[in-house]
């Protein structure tokens, strides 16, 4: 077990010394700490000076990092070690943003040529759309995208649509469906004119419940305007590794964007899930995107641990979670257009770590991820933060601020930035001098930040910035023993749902628990009376 090694109980016992410092008088004991406890990457800095660490804690996390053999394990992730054992899968989403030059081999044959032809291909798709070369049925130009996706496939480029929304306007619109509940596609419909629509299908199975309910449902609908099966081909195109299911479901083979099973569906935003960003923005801006990420791999890939940005939120992370004990995390962008950015980063980091086996397959005896949940600011101050500041559970937040935004509506830009260092300031320091008589006044701080601050938001801060993070949960499922690219813990919920569909639409529900056959009962004897 993890916890028996030397380098765990050394940071178990170094934990016991240091617990009551307070990150206050870390900084009156080094004026230093802020340049100290810093890394800066073309464009983006990390300041985590706002810890409860000192510089023996750092050294004693970079020994536990290099006894569970970080280094040699990152290198396995990108050279195509089938990593995921699980599935016997290779994990190689960072083989999507390698330059063309670079050689990266699964089962013997160099993929790099075979992503480079799928860049190709969403490059010349995306100037005939967007130079409307390519129309719907009737000749129009596209000017609306509905992308029918989930998890992954929804998450991811959902998240990125948004947050580049104004890096390179465009006329077409993208909207992002994924729920199973019929609001989702209804509303999506109703604001669309099927002449001027394109689907994109995204589903790396083709078999998931939710989206090819939805895209059985939007296919109904554009052939009640359409009436004609033919003029399906320049409506529907999917993007997915199950050729067989799309060639099923009708779309021609030309339409299809095909990716492979070594990228995770929550990594597949760098694949042709990404589609939608290079329609909308143009290609130029995916490949951006791509460029920024494939700079935090180089970075992840070389940098001594010791400077080394993933490395160092991993091992943070490690720190609050198993010695600290917090079993929360709160990631809090000041900037509205990362509107999306917690939901995207709660699958990423909850889906890859939320796990109890580790890689022998025991019941892990310490804990692994931690409950990830996050807003903009300055929204969330008005909702959750008095918990981060006077609560009695201790939330661990990455803030991420951007210094410089095109917005210019007076001062409120820096309104933003003010915000944001002001919070961060206050969960660390708290007041130092109470106020008598008022103990609810009274702000203790010690509360752990990072401040991530990035000069702009463009397509390669992007892409960098989301690397970071998945680099960072590479690394803790190394630091934890467990498989960060499986996801057998939503299977159960899957199988159960198709056998309760069948309860629901039987009035026989002798099958299952008390429980739900009460619920069962209730739902049939209401829907029978209305
Ligand atoms: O929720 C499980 C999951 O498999 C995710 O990992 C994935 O992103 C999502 O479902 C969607 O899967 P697909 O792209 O195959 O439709």
């Amino acid at each position: 077990m993890l916890t028996d090694r030397p380098e765990w109980k050394a940071l178990s016992a170094h934990y016991t010394d240091i617990k009551d410092l307070h990150i206050r008088d870390l900084f009156t004991q080094n004026p230093q700490r802020g340049e100290a406890f810093l890394i800066e990457l073309n464009g983006m800095l990390l300041d985590y000076s706002k810890n409860p660490i000192t510089t023996q804690t750092m050294e004693k996390l970079h020994a536990y990092a290099r006894s569970c053999g970080l280094e040699e394990k990152r290198e396995d992730m990108f050279s195509g070690a089938k990593i995921n054992h699980t599935e016997n899968r290779a994990v190689l989403h960072t083989a999507l943003r390698a330059p063309k030059d670079s050689t990266i081999k699964v089962d013997g044959e160099n993929i790099v040529p075979y992503i480079h032809d799928g860049l190709a291909h969403m490059q010349e798709f995306s100037k005939k759309i967007r130079g409307g070369a390519l129309t719907g049925y009737t000749g129009k130009h596209f000017t609306h995208i509905i992308n029918i996706g989930i998890g992954g496939s929804d998450l991811g480029p959902k998240m990125a649509y948004e947050a580049l929304a104004n890096s390179n306007k465009s006329n077409i619109s993208v909207r992002f469906v994924s729920n199973v509940d019929p609001a989702d596609i209804s509303e999506a419909l109703q604001c669309a004119d099927p002449e001027t629509t394109l689907f994109i299908i995204a589903s790396k199975t083709f078999t998931t419940q939710e989206t090819m309910a939805n895209a059985h449902a939007a296919r109904a609908w554009f052939l009640k305007s359409a009436s004609n099966d033919a003029h399906l081909e320049k409506h529907f195109i999917a993007l997915s590794t199950n050729i067989d299911a799309v060639k099923s479901f009708g779309i021609a083979e030309d339409n299809i964007f095909p990716f492979k099973e070594w990228v995770g569906g929550r990594f597949s935003v760098w694949s042709s899930i990404g589609l939608s960003i290079s329609l909308a923005y143009g290609f130029d801006t995916f490949r951006a995107f791509l460029d920024g990420a494939h700079e935090m791999d180089e970075h992840f890939r070389t940098a001594p641990l010791e400077k080394n940005m993933p490395v160092t939120l991993a091992l943070l992370g490690l720190w609050y979670r198993n010695f600290c004990d917090y079993g929360t995390y709160a990631v809090l962008p000041y900037y509205q257009r990362l509107n999306s950015f917690a939901r995207w980063l709660q699958q990423l980091d909850m889906e890859s770590n939320g796990k109890s086996i580790d890689n022998e397959g025991h019941k892990t005896t310490y804990n692994t991820a931690p409950i990830i949940f996050g807003e903009p600011g300055t929204n969330g101050q008005h909702a959750f933060y008095q918990l981060l500041h006077q609560g009695t559970s201790i939330v661990p937040c990455d803030f991420i601020g951007v210094i410089k935004d095109e917005y210019e509506i007076g001062d409120q830009h820096t309104m933003l930035l003010a915000n944001l260092l002001a919070q961060s300031k206050a969960m660390m320091e708290g007041k130092p001098i109470p106020e008598a008589g008022k103990p609810y006044k009274n702000f203790e701080g010690n509360r752990p930040n990072n401040m991530i601050l990035l000069d702009k938001l463009d397509a390669r801060t992007l892409g960098k910035l989301m690397a970071l993070y998945e680099h960072k949960i590479f690394v803790q499922g190394i630091l934890w023993n467990i498989n960060s690219f499986d996801q057998w813990g939503v299977e159960l919920g899957k199988i159960l749902s198709k056998e309760i569909m069948n309860d629901l639409q039987s009035p026989q529900t002798e099958s299952n628990d008390a429980s739900c056959r009460t619920l069962l009962r209730h739902i049939h004897k209401k829907l029978a009376s209305s």
